[in-house]
Order: C-alpha cells, then structure tokens, then sequence
C-alpha cells in the first residue's frame, strides 16, 4: 500500500516537527518528493527546517506555529492549512512531551497538559482529517506512541498511559478503516537522544549504548510502516523484546520489576 502520490496542494502535516523524531520524519518524507506541513510551537525552528528541506527537492514546506495542547490553537491552525489551499493526505501526530518522577511529587497541571498534547491533540486531528481522507478514499496517518504503550511505568504514569492510549486507539483505528484506502500505524520507539530527555526531566546520562537507537533511523522505519500500512512499528531487537514482555508478563511482576530497574529519574 502506497501514500497517495505527491501534489502541489496536498501536504503531509506533521506534528513536534520542531526538533527530534518530527523534524526526521519531515526529512524522510521530504526526501520522497512530499510536500509537508510542519507544526510546533517554536516557529523560528519550523522555518529553519523548512529551508533545509526546500533546498534539495523543492517540495512545497508550510510552517504553521501552534500549541496543540490549546483546542482554540488547534482551531486555527487547521483553518490556516485550509486557507492555504492544502489536503491533508498524511497525518503525522508525533508531538509530545513526558515528564519523570512519583505522580504524587509531580506537577498536576503539566500532567493534565499532557494529556491535552499527546492525547487530546491526536483524537482532535484524526477527527479533523481522517474522515476526509476516507470519503477521498485515500490517505495514511501515524501516530507516534513508545513502548511505554506496552505497560504501565512507575514514575512515568501519566506518560506511559498517554501513550497506552495512542496506541489502542491507533490499533483501533487501523481497523475501522479496513478497506477504505486509507491507513493507520503507530509508532512505538525506545529511547532516543532527543530533547525529550531533558524536557521530561529524565537523568539517563549513563544509559549503555545499546538501549538507543538514531533519531533519523526511528523516523525513517515509522515513514516506511505507514507507506506499507503497517498497523504497529517497533524499531529495534531490543524493544520488539521488551514489548512483548511488556503485554504478556503478569502485571503485578511488571510493576515491580519496572519500578526498581526502568531508570525514570
Ligand atoms: N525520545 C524518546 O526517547 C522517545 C521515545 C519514545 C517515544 N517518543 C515520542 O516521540 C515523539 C517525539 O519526541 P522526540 O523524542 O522527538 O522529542 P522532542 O525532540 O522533545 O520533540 C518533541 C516535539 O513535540 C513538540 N511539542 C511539545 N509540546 C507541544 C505543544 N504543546 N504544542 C506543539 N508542539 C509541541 C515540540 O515542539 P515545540 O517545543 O517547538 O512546541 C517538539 O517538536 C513524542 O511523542 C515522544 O513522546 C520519544
């Protein structure tokens, strides 16, 4: 199964394209001839890399700035794309932040507001494109997850369901959209050096090597699952692993084990 092919005024939107695995799936697609839609809130970030990717394939490269976890920001964001003539053949819901810590020691306010970005902002563009896609009959969406989808973690607890989350409502919606051209996938990586670390506050400075795997690597095997319609993609051995340790191992044991050696702060 292809993405449907590159036009001037169709767009692959993608989101937290700012820095980190956005910005590389942004690379991946643009150095397939898509045009791209870049959104975060850092808009200086946005036009750098919308310069990077004009200069080798001249595709079409729109920013739009925008905090996701505002549904008014959402509003006019989507109106914007709409204003500047473009289709939204591809979604890529990717932005998303954690944090690391005992809930109990965390602040309320930054866990509700990550639930607005990492769960609300994906339902609430899903339902904005993802039935036009269908009644076009074409169209492809991924939805970036983690492995933390697979289990709960201690320390990690608003993070891991919120990505529990975007991975049973992706696989969900893999399925209703059986046979209507169009496709979902989530992604789900394992740690990578990203800002994500230190946004979330997370100290894995002494994190062997070989838990982590390349940014452009992680985006390039998301890019490559959604154009195949993949439902889930794991990049690495490694994570493959501890997914599926993370869905059939008892829960209880899960906990324990996780909360004395997943290194969450
Ligand atoms: N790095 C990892 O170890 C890892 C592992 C598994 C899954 N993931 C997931 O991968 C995705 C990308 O993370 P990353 O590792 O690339 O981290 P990152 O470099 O920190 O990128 C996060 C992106 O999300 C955007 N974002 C955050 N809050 C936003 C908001 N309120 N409105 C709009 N955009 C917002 C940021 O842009 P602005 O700050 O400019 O708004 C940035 O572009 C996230 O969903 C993350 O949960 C990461």
């Amino acid at each position: 199964m292809a993405l449907p092919p590159p036009a001037p005024t169709s767009t692959c939107l993608v989101t937290g394209a700012s820095s980190g695995i956005g910005a590389d799936i942004a690379r991946s697609l643009g150095a397939r001839g898509y045009g791209v839609t870049l959104v975060a809130r850092r808009a200086e970030r946005l036009e750098a890399l919308a310069r990077e990717l004009r200069a080798p394939r001249r595709v079409r490269v729109e920013t739009v700035a925008c905090d996701l976890g505002d549904a008014d920001a959402r509003q006019r964001m989507s109106a914007e794309v709409e204003e500047r003539g473009l289709t939204v053949e591809v979604l890529v819901n990717n932005a998303g932040f954690g944090s690391a810590g005992r809930f109990q020691e965390l602040d309320p306010a930054r866990e509700i507001e990550m639930v607005r970005v990492n769960v609300e902002a994906v339902v609430d563009l899903c339902g904005r494109y993802v039935p036009e896609m269908a009644r076009r009959g074409r169209g492809a969406v991924l939805n970036v997850a983690s492995t933390a989808a697979f289990q709960p973690l201690p320390r990690q607890a608003t993070y891991a369901a919120s990505k529990a989350f975007v991975l049973a409502f992706t696989d969900a919606l893999h399925e209703d959209l059986a046979g209507t051209g169009v496709t979902a996938t989530t992604l789900c990586p394992g740690p990578v050096k990203t800002e994500f670390i230190s946004t979330a506050g997370l100290r894995w400075d002494d994190m062997p090597g070989f838990i982590w795997t390349d940014s452009a690597r992680v985006a390039e095997e998301g890019v490559t699952g959604m154009e195949r319609g993949r439902r889930v993609v794991v990049p690495g051995p490694l994570n493959r692993a501890s997914a599926l340790g993370g869905q059939h191992a008892p829960r209880g044991l899960l906990l324990r084990v996780a909360g004395k050696v997943y290194p969450a702060g």
